[in-house]
């Protein structure tokens, strides 16, 4: 069945730029959050970015008022997903929130419907074990910012069908993004895995006084080309992010290596979240 109608749940850092990219490839969306503070914001940020892209001559006001009108912010799952042929979950990196949030989903939404995950590093099979549809369970894991990466990778754990990894891939293309297939299920999938790596890396260094955090991203830019260093990259994904990836890595192993180090742990106690909350390892003035 084509996909035309599209659910996000979560409208944080990638919810809500999700949503829009889904809405100006012509999907209907439906996009909602438990926090109508978060929710309202997603829609303050739709309002503002679809004007400022007309300005800028990168969307006419034609495709600007055609994805606003394909977009929609409502304040309850069930009125997002009830009719959803896609969702597309983004909440918290908590396998128990996912796990339930999956479970009611599959009592909300039609029998047809696609339930696929953004996670970070949670494989589809952990999760899709809490509905009765495990087929049609998998993971569709775009980037940040999600309006400008064009990289979506699709897992297609051993439970998921053909049929959903085809749709899930096919809808990641007319939202005009470039998805990768991956075949079997891998924490982290692709990227997540380099990302991960270069984390401890750079987190060991300075845990171990070798240099400065400003100095370890100058270094990683100025002598690996990456577009920025892992503590630049922590700021903007979320440093609670981080913190949960580990705490959730380290509750299913139970091997303290993987527990967050010192450096990530005060960060996450202080609140100093990045970008999103307007200080993490660097300074941004205000919330972003
Ligand atoms: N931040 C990134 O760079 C990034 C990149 C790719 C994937 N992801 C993944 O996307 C997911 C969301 O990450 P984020 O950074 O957007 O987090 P975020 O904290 O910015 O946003 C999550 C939102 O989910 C909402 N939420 C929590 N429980 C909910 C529920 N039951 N129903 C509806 N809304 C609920 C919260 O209120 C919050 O607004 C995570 O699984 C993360 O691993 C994040």
């Amino acid at each position: 069945m084509e996909t035309k109608k599209i659910a996000v749940v979560g409208a944080g850092n990638m919810g809500h730029q999700i949503a829009l990219c889904a809405a100006l490839a012509g999907f209907q969306v439906k996009c909602t959050d438990v926090s109508s503070e978060v929710l309202a914001k997603a829609e303050q940020f739709a309002d503002s970015y679809l004007p400022e892209r007309v300005a800028k001559g990168k969307l006419t006001a034609e495709a600007a008022n055609q994805a606003r009108a394909n977009l929609a912010f409502v304040p309850t799952l069930e009125e997002a997903a009830v009719d959803a042929d896609l969702v597309i979950e983004a909440v918290i990196e908590k396998l128990d929130v996912k796990r339930s949030l999956f479970a009611q989903l599959d009592q909300i939404t039609p029998p047809h419907a696609i339930l696929a995950t953004n996670s970070s590093y949670i494989v589809s099979s952990k999760i899709a074990d809490a509905t009765k549809r495990p087929d049609q369970v998998c993971n569709m894991h775009f980037f940040n910012p999600a309006l400008v990466m064009k990289l979506v990778e699709v897992v297609k754990g051993p439970h998921v069908s053909d049929e959903t990894a085809e749709a899930v891939m096919e809808v990641a293309r007319k939202m005009g993004k470039t998805p990768v297939l991956l075949h079997k299920e891998t924490y982290g999938f692709l990227v997540n895995r380099f990302v991960q790596a270069t984390r401890q890396e750079a987190l060991k260094l300075l845990d171990m006084g070798m240099a400065s955090y400003e100095d370890i991203d100058i270094a990683v830019v100025n002598g690996l080309g990456y577009p920025m260093g892992p503590f630049q990259l922590m700021d903007l994904t979320g440093v609670d992010l981080a913190y949960h990836v580990y705490m959730e890595r380290y509750h299913e192993s139970g091997d303290p290596s993987d527990r967050p180090s010192p450096t990530v742990v005060e960060k996450f106690v202080k609140g100093e979240w990045g970008k999103k909350v307007g200080k993490g390892f660097y300074d941004y003035g205000s919330k972003q």
